[in-house]
């Protein structure tokens, strides 16, 4: 029997194109650029602040180092692929972490005398941006994020902010159903999909103008890069925050954005894994006399769960619960072997922190915040419930 004879390992590709693509297969792939002989599949990075320019500047894809790199490029086109996979009118900038992206479009958006809805409990340095947008006089109005209480805020608002799951409180809101409500009353809606990444959850299928995220956690993972993203498919959002990013300089270094691009193709595999520890290890320290509050979107009593599920296809590495106080919760951290004591989250690495040890986070003293890694989920549980009973003393 020749070769052409064998019969074909797998049946016929009934769909065809990158639109149809699982998420596992799409990220493996996601941005790369188009098969040549000899040359790697994915690009080194490009050192350059400026480029050879010759002639006039006008259609010059890569002129200045502030502007435009090719390793951006690919990673943008790669992440625009998995916020909108198969729209061709998603567009990302990269930023040199989180809050150079959200301030690119909280600052960019909005203009004094407009008003912005921010969550009253999302990420901590949102506090921060909220001063400088008073400071330049624009109303903010807040609310949190459970229980749709942004919606009696949003007459006369100009852009609506969500973050869902929040940090580190892990309620959730119905996008659908705020961005309609926000569009009704001519509102931008953005989205911090940080926690989810765009496995996790897709703001702009989900009807909101904007996806930013914190590219610095789940999305690369191993907690050795910053960067951020904002995914958008309206034209002048794209355009207002690109001119920002140049203005202010907030432009990702091009081996952070290789980085980046290259540890896309264990995402699928990486949050996957994280999810279903994240899973295991909540619903142990749920079943702990001593651990309250645990929340977790993944959770099935979770309050945040039945409407998880529905905009959800998976449910991120955090996990939170209260101790019984501070002291309590530093034993417990302090006794843990396979979970740093470390802030940030979605690294491959467990780690968990004492989230009131920063201030800034309306938490109880014994409030704890874990990011659950790709760790052997039995060695995981069997190691928090050994520092839980040698917290207890
Ligand atoms: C939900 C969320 N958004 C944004 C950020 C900011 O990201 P970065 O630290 O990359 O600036 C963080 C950081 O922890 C975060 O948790």
């Amino acid at each position: 029997m020749t070769a052409s004879d064998d019969p074909p390992l797998t049946g016929p590709r009934l769909d065809h194109g990158p639109a149809n693509d699982a998420d596992g297969t799409r990220v493996v792939r996601a941005g790369l650029p188009a098969e040549e002989p000899y040359e790697p599949p994915l690009p080194g990075p490009v050192f350059a602040a400026h480029y050879h320019l010759p002639g006039e500047v006008e259609g010059a894809p890569y002129a200045y180092g502030r502007d435009a790199n090719p390793t951006w490029s690919r990673l943008e086109r790669a992440l625009a692929e998995l916020e909108a996979p198969g729209d061709p009118d998603a567009e990302v900038i990269a930023f040199s972490s989180g809050m150079g992206a959200i301030s690119a479009v909280l600052l960019s958006q909005v203009r004094p005398g407009q008003t912005v809805v921010l969550p009253s409990d999302g990420y901590n340095l949102l506090a921060a941006l909220r001063e400088r947008l008073e400071g330049f006089g624009v109303r903010v109005r807040t609310a949190p994020t459970s229980g749709g209480a942004q919606r009696a805020e949003l007459d006369g608002a100009s852009l609506l902010w969500l973050e869902t799951p929040s940090n580190p409180g892990l309620d959730v809101c119905d996008i659908r159903e705020l961005a309609d409500a926000a569009h009704e009353r001519g509102a931008l809606v953005a989205v911090d999909n940080t926690l989810a990444t765009p496995l996790g959850q897709r703001p702009l299928l989900l009807g909101a103008d904007i996806s930013v995220a914190s590219g610095t956690k789940a999305l690369t993972g191993h907690g050795d890069v910053l960067l951020g993203y904002v995914a958008t498919r309206n034209a002048q959002v794209a355009a207002a925050a690109r001119a920002w990013r140049k203005t202010v300089g907030a432009i990702p270094g091009p081996m952070e954005a290789w980085l980046a691009h290259r540890s896309l193709a264990t995402l699928d595999v990486r949050t996957q894994r994280q999810a279903g520890n994240a899973l295991a290890v909540a619903e142990a320290l749920a079943a702990r006399p001593e651990v309250r509050d645990v929340r977790h979107p993944g959770l099935p009593d979770d309050p945040a769960h039945p409407l998880a599920a529905r905009q959800m296809s998976r449910y991120g590495c955090v996990v939170s619960f209260t101790l019984p106080d501070q002291a309590y919760a530093n034993r417990f951290l302090a006794r843990l072997r396979l979970v740093s004591d470390a802030t940030s989250f979605g690294g491959v690495r467990s780690t968990a922190e004492r989230r009131g040890r920063w201030g800034g986070d309306a938490v109880p003293d014994g409030f704890v915040r874990m990011s659950v890694g790709v760790e052997d989920s039995a060695d995981l549980v069997t190691d928090i419930r050994r520092a839980l009973d040698e917290a207890a003393g």
